[in-house]
């Protein structure tokens, strides 16, 4: 595999559509991925993560209904010091369909996807960032152990653990690896998107799209291990133990989660001047305070 190019280009891509179907009534109106999780919009974390990798060109795909809801939080990422980029996905066809969607978007770029519901924390997670983006050729996806793999896209093994296989939400799992929300890819996603049939589910599968990078021989795959949170959102329960999660280390150590004004000053992307304003705008919450504070002591 090559490493280092360092020409290659990464652009972002959040999934922030579906229905939400396991949240309704609270998703009625409103957009899962615009939930809280504890003190903050579901959709900070995801694209907090693509904000660490040092990515600033970021396309979000939603729904038309949320669209502007989205643009009304986020805006054009110029208080971020990034640029994002709106389009819509009309219906749920699948996670791969992101690749079409936003074929324009990529151009000749290699490209980052994350799940608009995914939310990761842990130390290290900008060294894995950072890792995958020096692959320039290819693609990686990351493993995280589960006691329930059966919900998720799962990979099994060798003994030189080097893929052996990938399956979409087996019923029989023969490995606890599940699949994260997060994949690398080169440039070559979006032609080779077009090879992926749908599913029976009639979705365009991202396993199915892996398992042709991974029929290359041009599949990686890094595995987070203990004292790293991926956690899920997807049922109550599972948001309020997100919520719960992000309270107990925000409280513990004073220091927020996914707060991307603070990530976009410590990457030099903003000035202080901004930092101000957004800590201003806040200034009645924790938040704002928090923000404040970096104003003052950096
Ligand atoms: O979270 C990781 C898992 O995500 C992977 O292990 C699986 O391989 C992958 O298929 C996916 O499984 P999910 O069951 O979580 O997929 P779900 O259909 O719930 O979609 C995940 C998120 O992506 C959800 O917030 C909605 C959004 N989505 C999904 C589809 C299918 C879209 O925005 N558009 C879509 O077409």
């Amino acid at each position: 595999m090559k490493k280092n190019n360092k020409s290659v280009k990464w652009k972002g891509i959040i999934l922030a559509g579906g229905y939400g179907t396991r949240l309704k009534p609270v998703t009625k109106a409103i957009s899962k991925q615009l939930l809280p999780v504890y003190n903050k919009p579901m959709i900070y974390y995801p694209l907090s993560v693509l904000m660490l990798a040092g990515i600033k060109d970021i396309l979000l795909i939603t729904t038309k209904d949320n669209i502007n809801n989205f643009k009304a939080i986020l805006g054009s990422g110029k208080n971020l010091g990034i640029k994002l980029h709106y389009k819509i996905q009309k219906k749920p066809n699948g996670i791969a369909e992101a690749f079409i969607i936003g074929q324009q978007f990529i151009g000749t770029s290699n490209v980052c996807l994350i799940l608009g519901d995914n939310v990761l924390y842990g130390q290290g997670l900008k060294f894995f960032l950072k890792n995958a983006m020096s692959r320039s050729k290819g693609a990686t996806i990351f493993g995280y152990p589960v006691k329930d793999p059966s919900r998720f896209g799962i990979a099994e093994l060798d003994k030189n653990n080097k893929i052996k296989k990938l399956v979409e939400k087996p019923k029989k799992p023969k490995s606890n690896l599940a699949i994260i929300g997060l994949y690398f890819y080169d440039k070559t996603v979006a032609e080779l998107t077009k090879r992926v049939k749908k599913s029976p589910k009639g979705e365009l599968e991202i396993t199915d799209l892996n398992k042709l990078y991974h029929q290359k021989s041009t599949l990686n795959i890094e595995i987070f291990g203990r004292g790293f949170a991926w956690l899920d959102t997807g049922t109550y329960e599972s948001l309020i133990d997100a919520s719960n999660f992000i309270y107990i280390a925000e409280k513990r150590q004073g220091l927020q989660i996914a707060c991307i004004e603070e990530i976009a000053y410590n990457n030099g992307w903003i000035s202080k001047k901004t930092l101000h304003k957004v800590a201003r705008e806040n200034s009645n919450t924790d938040y704002g305070k928090y923000l404040l504070n970096i104003v003052k002591n950096k």
